[in-house]
């Protein structure tokens, strides 16, 4: 059977590529970004596009760049070139808090819950990026999606599993309504029955039309099974991206195994 073609543009020209099936303007859009860690360029001409209700899965091996595009986005990295557009509007120089209350949340690698908080602290603090005031957690909006922490109120965040701590850094998150959802490999380290659980929550997002997640990720089949389109990266730079349904076997050689 013929290989379905995957455009190796260079990554300028990413930019410019159609997204097919999706006639919305994206909602966020990363233009020619350039990031550097003090004289050492991380980032070198990065372009990406999130539409609402899909999934975008940002992939590459290890030390790419995937975590520190994240953090640009967020606003916890300046920008030494391009821009982060937002709804149309550059957010360059825009800092985090701005930007989470804005719409966009961002579950960074390794969770980051605050573990001698409990719980229901962790929650409220989720609340601070919310476009309305809210000083009680809507507990049907979080024990909805996450039962499990309905009966764990009180417990500290720390003596959670590292499974749960995800879950709790994922409902964190949602709690400010993110039009943006910016998720840093949420299934590293993590059992596979709350990996299933975590998918059911973002398909469900996903359903609800209206949220662009970028899920940086891994795990290639949860990255499949849940991403509508895919981008690769290689030292820096945008090497690859299409439709994930056509992501073929030798890209996943040449730019993912390991
Ligand atoms: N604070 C920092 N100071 C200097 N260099 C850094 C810093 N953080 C990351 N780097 C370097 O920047 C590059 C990209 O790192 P980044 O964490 O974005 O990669 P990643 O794709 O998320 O990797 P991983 O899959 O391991 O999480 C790497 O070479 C890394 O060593
Ligand atoms: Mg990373």
């Amino acid at each position: 059977m013929a290989e379905t073609a995957i455009s190796i543009a260079p990554a300028g020209a990413l930019a410019h590529s159609p997204v097919t099936g999706n006639a919305s303007a994206p909602l966020l859009r990363v233009k020619a970004l350039q990031i550097n860690y003090g004289e050492s360029q991380v980032l070198r001409d990065v372009n990406l596009e999130l539409h609402p209700g899909t999934i975008t899965a940002l992939m590459g091996r290890n030390g790419v760049g995937k975590t520190t595009l994240l953090k640009a986005i967020m606003g916890l990295l300046p920008a030494r070139k391009g821009e982060v557009a937002f709804q149309g509007k550059n957010l360059n120089g825009l800092p985090p808090e701005k930007r989470a209350r804005a719409g966009i949340a961002y579950v960074p690698q390794g969770r980051e819950i605050f573990p001698k908080l409990t719980i229901e602290e962790n929650l409220l603090l989720g609340l601070e990026a919310r476009p309305e005031r809210l000083k009680k957690i809507p507990e049907d909006e979080v024990f909805g999606l996450f039962p499990f922490l309905a009966g764990m109120r009180k417990r500290l965040g720390g003596n959670l599993s590292g499974g749960q701590q995800q879950q709790l850094a994922i409902a964190r998150a949602l709690l400010g309504k993110p039009k943006v959802l910016l998720l840093d490999e949420p299934t590293e380290g993590i059992q596979p029955s709350i990996i299933d659980d975590i998918e059911k929550v973002l398909f469900g997002l996903k359903a609800k039309g209206d949220i662009a997640v970028l899920l940086v990720e891994q795990y290639l089949d949860f990255a499949r099974r849940l991403g509508d389109r895919y981008y690769i990266m290689e030292r820096g730079t945008m090497v690859q991206s299409g439709r994930t349904s056509e992501l073929t076997e030798e890209s996943v050689k040449k730019h993912l195994a390991f």
